[in-house]
């Protein structure tokens, strides 16, 4: 009888402590539903900008393709630091459905630049304010590597636009390098260490 009390004990004792480590700073719950939102919408970027490489090498945009392709690969490291940080919170999340259209390549492109510029102006910026207010720490980091890409993002993509409206498509990278950390992408040679996480240049993924 005794024996199974203190056994009770142990084991309530050793839920207690576990929960108290795998449950979310008080507080967070602003942050936890703010990385879920993110997770949903760069899990989708990685899934759409994947299938627009596929529809642009099939309209002959090889250069295209790759910044898709090598996007695509950042948006599923963001999709990864966020899974991280929530799961660092005490909370997990079933796999996304991504849910998106494909169209040509300069429609496609349209998209792109509409979807960055809407987390760059406004879902990020909202997203680290709160994260700050909360005092959550990894997602600050998760979200402001996010952030700091999307805007590189943003730009590859208009500049890709702008070539293929001019007919210079030839012009475009036929190299990128994707950092493993932060998802920072560059056209072309990588510096030695990351801009956004000072990952050294000889972790980085290439696409070519
Ligand atoms: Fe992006
Ligand atoms: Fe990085």
């Amino acid at each position: 009888m005794k024996r199974n009390f203190l056994f009770a004990v142990m084991v309530s004792f050793l839920t207690m402590t576990f929960m108290s480590y795998a449950s979310a700073p008080k507080g967070s719950e602003a942050t936890i539903k703010d990385l879920k939102a993110a997770i949903t919408g760069e899990s989708t970027a990685s899934a759409k900008y994947a299938a627009y490489a596929k529809k642009a090498k099939e309209e002959g945009y090889a250069k295209v393709a790759l910044l898709f392709e090598a996007a695509s690969k950042s948006e599923s490291i963001h999709a990864g630091n966020h899974r991280a940080a929530l799961e660092q919170l005490g909370e997990t999340m079933g796999k996304v459905t991504p849910k998106y259209e494909v169209k040509s390549t300069k429609e496609n492109l349209k998209d792109a630049i509409k979807g960055e510029s809407y987390e760059v102006a406004t879902m990020y910026p909202g997203f680290i304010k709160t994260a700050n207010d909360n005092k959550v720490n990894i997602a600050l980091i998760s979200f402001n590597y996010a952030f700091q890409t999307e805007k590189k993002h943003k730009v590859l993509y208009q500049h890709a636009l702008d070539v293929l409206n001019a007919g210079k498509e030839n012009t475009l990278a036929s190299k990128y390098m994707v950092c493993p950390t932060c998802g920072n992408t560059y056209d072309g040679e990588a510096p030695n260490r990351c801009g956004i996480s000072m990952k050294p240049k000889d972790r980085f993924i290439t696409i070519e």
